[in-house]
């Protein structure tokens, strides 16, 4: 099958090689000349993508993958279009989907008859079928007759995506009943995962911001645990593993916010006015003000603020994915800041350059002798630190570390939700 995956970033371009890898003869499209190139020559562009680099090299090497940025000659050849176009938001929180129309706009006029568009990247609902259908007609094809379109939404982890690709049930709604019988079909033969068929493109949509929004108002329950906590002196964490020792409960992990493309962007789709969003609005105001909190809190530990030196430990939104996508490292930046901290930013995943670019003032190698560092993302490159030496107070704003290791380690520690412990 003739495959053209329009996008190849995070997501795309690892889609882009799986199908190849699968015998498919794939081409992926992109404005971002540089990573066509890169992709032309067998190297891989997302070094922290688990297993990436060789598969690439090999469907390179064996013709089945090129890339180019002339996304009209790649859709003519192709029969299904796979549209992984990031849709991030803007400054008021709508949707900005310029770059996916874009997409849309240079592919529509090239699309074979009968071929089958895919829309990957997740949207508010009615997006599909109200806008981007629209769209896609525009350029001759009638939807439902020589045009079939599908919305699939992708559920994959950055840094393991090639395994997720095939670990959870894909999902399917089609523009109309043909769609998604072509939709399913072209999933089991080209990646052979099993199908959940929604009844339509909007349900297919709502799915994938139910996962979303879902993991944010949890994260926002627990945070508002971990408050309830630190007024008590409890440690939330034993109280969420003994909560969740049950069925029935899952309550996921305090932190000062959520980052990344996905958990802190998908509530705002479903705020869009599409239907009731009261909870997912809220959920959003609670993790939003989480870096505020756990920074008042470390200032109240330290005794003020005010000169104190401070390093951000792991600037990437997550640990060992060099992605700064909302990342709240530059929330607790700025809260420091505000309260008169010096701040230093350290990542062993980001150049000096994006450092700086992050407005962070990078921290000299090794991190040594602050008053105390904060922990945002712990890299594995963190995990033997001696943290005595990096700072005598260590803040851990995603709980990720035990604290007894960093009590050991010489230093204080304390958590969100998690008391003082001294060394
Ligand atoms: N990253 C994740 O962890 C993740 C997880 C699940 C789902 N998703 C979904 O996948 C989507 C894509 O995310 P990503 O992380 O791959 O984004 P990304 O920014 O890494 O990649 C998007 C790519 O599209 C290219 N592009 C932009 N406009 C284009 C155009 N007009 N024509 C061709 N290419 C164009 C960009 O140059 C870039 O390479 C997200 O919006 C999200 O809905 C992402």
């Amino acid at each position: 099958m003739n495959v053209a995956v329009i996008g190849i970033g995070r997501i795309g371009l690892p889609i882009a090689v799986a199908l190849a890898a699968r015998g498919h003869s794939v081409v992926g499209c992109d404005i971002d000349a540089r990573r066509v190139e890169f992709v032309n020559q067998g190297r891989n562009p997302i070094p922290d993508e688990a297993g990436l680099a060789d598969l690439l090299l090999r469907v390179v090497g064996e013709g089945r993958l090129r890339a180019t940025t002339d996304t009209p000659a790649a859709v003519a050849g192709a029969d299904v279009v796979a549209f992984c176009v990031a849709v991030d938001v803007d400054a008021e929180g709508r949707a900005d989907l310029r770059p996916l129309l874009a997409a849309c706009d240079a592919a529509a006029p090239a699309l074979r008859p009968g071929s089958l568009c895919i829309f990957d990247t997740t949207l508010p609902v009615g997006t599909t079928r109200n806008v981007l259908v629209p769209r896609l007609a525009a350029g001759g094809r009638m939807p439902g007759r020589d045009l079939f379109v599908a919305f699939s939404p992708e559920r994959l982890f950055m840094g393991r995506v090639l395994r997720d690709l095939t670990a959870y049930p894909k999902v399917v709604g089609g523009y109309d009943a043909e769609s998604a019988r072509r939709a399913v079909a072209f999933y089991r033969e080209t990646l052979g995962v099993d199908i959940i068929e929604l009844p339509s493109l909007e349900a297919a949509e709502l799915s994938k911001l139910a996962e979303g929004v879902y993991r944010d108002l949890n994260i926002a329950l627990a945070n508002e645990l971990a408050q309830v906590a630190d007024r008590f002196g409890i440690d939330v964490m034993d109280v969420i593993r003994a909560a969740n020792s049950q069925p029935y409960c899952h309550l996921h992990i305090p932190g000062t916010g959520v980052g990344g493309h996905c958990i802190p962007v998908y509530p705002r789709f479903l705020m869009q006015g599409e239907g009731p969003s009261r909870l997912a609005a809220l959920g959003r105001r609670v993790n939003d003000e989480m870096p505020a909190y756990a920074v008042e809190r470390l200032g109240a530990t330290l005794g003020g603020l005010e000169g104190k030196r401070i390093v951000v430990l792991g600037l990437a939104f997550r640990p060992d994915v060099a992605v700064t996508a909302h990342t709240n490292a530059l929330d607790l930046l700025r809260e420091l800041r505000a309260r008169g901290a010096k701040v230093w930013g350290h990542d062993p995943l980001l150049d000096r350059e994006a450092i700086e670019a992050l407005g962070f003032d990078p921290a000299p190698e090794p991190p040594r002798g602050y008053d105390a560092a904060v922990v945002h993302a712990l890299h594995a490159a963190y995990r033997d630190l001696e943290w005595g030496k990096v700072a005598p107070l260590v803040f851990d704003a995603r709980n990720a570390l035990e604290p007894a290791v960093v009590t050991a380690a010489g230093a204080a520690y304390i958590g969100v939700g998690r008391p003082l412990r001294r060394p």
